[in-house]
């Protein structure tokens, strides 16, 4: 009877999509596979796409040959959103939905007979993102579909260049392209075409790009050339160049130009590295960070590896970056090795270590050995890494602001993740020791206004409430100084009127952000968590700037001294501050809360 139904579909099958949008042409080959064209010339293919669906194989064919590959999770029995594929004339979508004829449950199986995506594939002009109520309003997120790393960043002629591993196609991991975005300020991100899609030597895995001052690759004078992972069933590097400011990308014809037979082997970091004269490549490489060196930035020869016995080793190390920063008060900078590692964060997952040391153009040697360092102390913070070239010597980071342990899970519909704030680090020394101080860029704070100002208490065992006005929706700042005084635990919290709270809680050495009753939280069980930064500082008073953007909250404590980064996902926005003492009186100064002016 199946094959029946399915024989009789088969008959009517061309010309079996057709909405007032435009048409899709439809061929079906029997199970499990079928050719869309477009009639006509519309500019997309919107597929239907269901994040729990198995992934069919889409692959692009014109003038006969394959031209690009992807895996969609095409919709089997609902659909969660659309995703458009840009057409190209010529354009046939050969597409494979896996097809099993033993497994009932398989997508030929279900009442409309091949999965509901056959019925709701369109052609269109036009494509429109949807907003939804997790987007965030200043913070970087790709307008749908996936992102992870931020990758490639680079400052030239007043613009910062933003690309991300991204997926196109979905709004879960896959496809994995060099999404785009641009940006004068840091804060307002232009969203541009992705930069570079997978190809044949592998998908486009995370990486870096220079700006070639020298000509150094022959390319041209200040061409970008760019650094990649062509990650397929094993990982290589490769190298893309631009002559347009990173607008189209150049494939190296000879790529890979680096190879190992180390499995996780990826995610290309170069720097200029003036002393020796010398391009360097950071690479991660299993558990180590190995270094390689270039004139030309073609030829790569190895250098060394660090990181056996340093840090933490509770997971692969990826994304590395190799970065060259001042000392706070001194005339003095250090070299400071960012190691993001996967899983073995503090608090379960990823997170982002450090090593300060010295680098020669050939070594890293760390400062001191056996000490981890964490660059923030939230849960979500990854694949933290900086843009090059930028002038007066700033260097400025940015992170994933997710953990792998959720981030394919997460309650968004149509865009999984977004980025940190763009934030300038410096080192600071404290009992000896130097750390990473990572302060929101100044682009952000000069945009801040107070709505609510110079608030001044003292807080005791009884609660103390302040309201967040309403005009802020779930986008703010708030600032304020907590003068610890005699309290053993000051703290406070976010509150919205779903009973929905975020805690934070400073005590003599720490401070805790605790989101497990933040709102939803039920889609992973690693999400409700408290993470816990620790204080290096002495001083009673302790500022903070909290950033509140929809459905993340960033703690800059001292300046940048300690910073924490979590995801939180409230039924509605906070709109009320409570404040607490656990024991003994602390007093708040310099409250205010603050407009973001976009
Ligand atoms: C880190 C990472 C990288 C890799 C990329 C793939 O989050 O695993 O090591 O290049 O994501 O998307």
């Amino acid at each position: 009877m199946k094959r029946i139904i399915f024989s009789l579909l088969a008959i009517f099958a061309v010309a079996l999509v057709a909405t007032a949008a435009g048409k899709c042409v439809m061929r079906l080959l029997g199970e499990g596979h079928s050719i869309v064209t477009v009639e006509g010339d519309n500019k997309y293919i919107l597929l239907p796409v269901q994040d729990n669906s198995p992934e069919s194989r889409i692959s692009v064919i014109n003038d006969n040959n394959i031209v690009y590959r992807m895996n969609v999770r095409l919709a089997k029995d609902k659909v969660d959103y659309f995703v458009p594929y840009s057409v190209n004339k010529g354009d046939a979508l050969h597409i494979h939905v896996p097809y099993d004829p033993n497994n009932t449950q398989s997508l030929h199986d279900t009442n409309s007979g091949d999965g509901i995506w056959m019925k709701h594939i369109t052609c269109s002009d036009s494509f429109t993102p949807q907003g939804e109520k997790y987007r965030p309003s200043y913070h970087f997120a790709p307008t749908y579909g996936w992102m992870n790393d931020p990758n490639g960043m680079f400052w030239k002629d007043g613009v910062y260049y933003l690309y991300y591993q991204y997926n196109p196609f979905g709004a879960v991991w896959g496809n994995m392209s060099w999404g785009h975005a641009t940006s004068t300020d840091l804060v307002h991100w232009k969203h541009e075409p992705v930069a570079m899609l997978g190809d044949g030597v592998g998908a486009i895995f995370s990486g870096s790009a220079v700006v070639d001052k020298e000509n150094c690759a022959g390319f041209g004078k200040d061409a970008i050339v760019a650094f990649y992972t062509s990650a397929d069933e094993r990982q290589t590097q490769s190298m893309a160049h631009s002559t347009d400011n990173g607008m189209s990308f150049v494939k190296y014809p000879a790529n890979p130009i680096l190879t190992s037979q180390a499995r996780d082997f990826r995610d290309p970091k170069v720097i200029w590295h003036a002393a020796s004269q010398k391009w360097i490549m950071c690479l991660a490489v299993g558990q180590e960070m190995q270094f390689f060196s270039s004139t030309n930035l073609k030829d790569w020869s190895y250098e060394s590896s660090f990181g056996a016995g340093e840090g933490c080793h509770g997971g692969v190390w990826e994304c590395p970056d190799l970065v060259n920063l001042p000392v706070e008060g001194t005339d003095e900078s250090k070299w400071v090795l960012f190691c993001n590692i996967n899983p073995g964060g503090p608090f379960g997952g990823s997170a982002t270590q450090y090593f300060v040391g010295d680098f020669d153009g050939s070594k890293f040697t760390i400062d001191t050995p056996g000490k981890t360092k964490w660059m923030d102390y939230g849960k979500d913070h990854y694949a933290a890494v900086t843009w090059s070239n930028v002038p007066d010597s700033r260097c400025i980071a940015i992170a994933w602001m997710s953990n792998w342990q959720y981030a394919g899970i997460v309650p968004t519909k149509y865009f999984r993740s977004a980025n940190s704030l763009p934030r300038e680090l410096s080192l600071y020394s404290f009992d000896g020791e130097l750390y990473i101080k990572s302060a929101p860029v100044k682009e952000i704070t000069d945009i801040l206004s107070p709505v609510v100002k110079n608030r001044r208490f003292s807080v005791s065992k009884a609660a103390k409430s302040v309201a967040i006005p309403a005009s802020l929706g779930s986008a703010f700042n708030i600032s304020l100084s907590i003068d610890r005084a005699s309290s053993e635990a000051a703290s406070f919290s976010l509150v919205n009127n779903d009973g929905d709270t975020v805690i934070f809680t400073l005590t003599a050495d720490s401070f805790a952000v605790d989101r497990t009753k933040s709102g939803k939280c039920d889609f992973s069980d690693e999400f409700a968590c408290v993470t816990s930064a620790p204080i290096n500082s002495t001083a009673k008073m302790v500022s903070l700037s909290i950033y509140v953007d929809n459905s993340s909250i960033e703690v800059f404590g001292d300046n940048g001294r300690f910073v924490l980064t979590n995801l939180v996902f409230p039924q509605s926005p906070f709109n009320k501050m409570v404040f607490a003492s656990q024991k003994g009186k602390f007093k708040v100064v310099n409250l205010s809360i603050n407009k973001i002016n976009l």
